[in-house]
Formats: structure tokens, C-alpha cells, sequence
């Protein structure tokens, strides 16, 4: 179940999230992606990709704007928009999935969008299903 979203919401993250693309720092992948992520208090946080010369140290664009959204304070969250320039849209990896899956439920929508701004939406728990969390560590 996806959760309800404005058709206004969704249409300021898919904007967002396509002009974030701008900002990539993707000089050996070429890859461009943009994110949008809109918090439970109605502010919206951005992110890109940014790469490194020593390829395991680069960051996806789902994590800086999370990480982004975190360090200001937000812990809870209504959807995110992940942007890409190729077709069909490109689905979070699975680092993503886990860094995400610590601040959303299972209902959390990701709109995902392809070049031309076609789109697919999936939950959360759709995309890591199983998953280990917050409310599995108890020390
Ligand atoms: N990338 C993201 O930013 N998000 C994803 O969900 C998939 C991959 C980035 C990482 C790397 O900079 C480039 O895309 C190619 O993998």
C-alpha cells in the first residue's frame, strides 16, 4: 500500500528531484540522479549522486539527501523521488534500501523517474522486504 500523497506533493518531487540531477558530481560513471525527499513536516530535501576517484567512497543520491534531511533535525518522512536519465526509471540500490528502511515504514512510497519524467512507484517494503531495523536491535 502506498501512502496518499497531493498530486502537488508529487508533482514539487519530481521537479526537485529532476533538477537535482544538475548537481551530480558523476564524472566516471556518467550517471546522473537526482533525489527529493519531502518530510512528515512538509519541507523538502535534495540530493545527488557525488563520486570519488576511489569508486567505493562515492555516495548515491537517496543517501546525501537523506542524510541531508537527518542532520537538520527530520526523522520522519512521506515520500521520496529518485531521478535518472535512462528508461525504464532506475530503482534504488541496496545499500540505499537499507540506509532508508531505518527512517520509513513499510508504506514509504519512492517514485522513480526515467528520462522523459515517466514514472513507477514502489513501497518500501516492496523494495526490501524482510528487513533488519531499528526495532530489531535491542542493546
Ligand atoms: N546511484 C545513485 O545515486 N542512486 C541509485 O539508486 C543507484 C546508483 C549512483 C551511484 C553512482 O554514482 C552512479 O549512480 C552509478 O552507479
Amino acid at each position: 500500500m502506498v501512502s496518499s500523497l497531493s498530486t502537488q506533493e508529487i508533482e514539487i518531487l519530481s521537479q526537485k528531484a529532476n533538477a537535482a540531477k544538475e548537481a551530480a558530481y558523476c564524472p566516471y560513471s556518467k550517471f546522473r540522479v537526482g533525489a527529493a525527499l519531502l518530510t512528515e513536516s512538509g519541507e523538502y530535501f535534495t540530493g545527488a549522486n557525488v563520486e570519488n576517484a576511489s569508486y567505493p567512497v562515492g555516495t548515491c543520491a537517496e543517501r546525501v539527501a537523506f542524510g541531508t534531511a537527518v542532520v537538520a533535525g527530520h526523522r520522519k518522512f512521506k515520500a521520496i523521488a529518485v531521478a535518472t536519465d535512462i528508461t525504464p526509471p532506475a530503482s534504488p540500490c541496496g545499500m540505499c534500501r537499507q540506509f532508508m528502511s531505518e527512517f520509513t515504514s513499510r508504506s514509504f512510497p519512492i517514485y522513480m523517474y526515467d528520462k522523459d519524467m515517466n514514472s513507477t512507484v514502489i513501497t518500501m517494503g516492496e523494495l526490501l522486504p524482510n528487513s533488519f531495523g531499528p526495532e530489531d536491535f535491542n542493546h
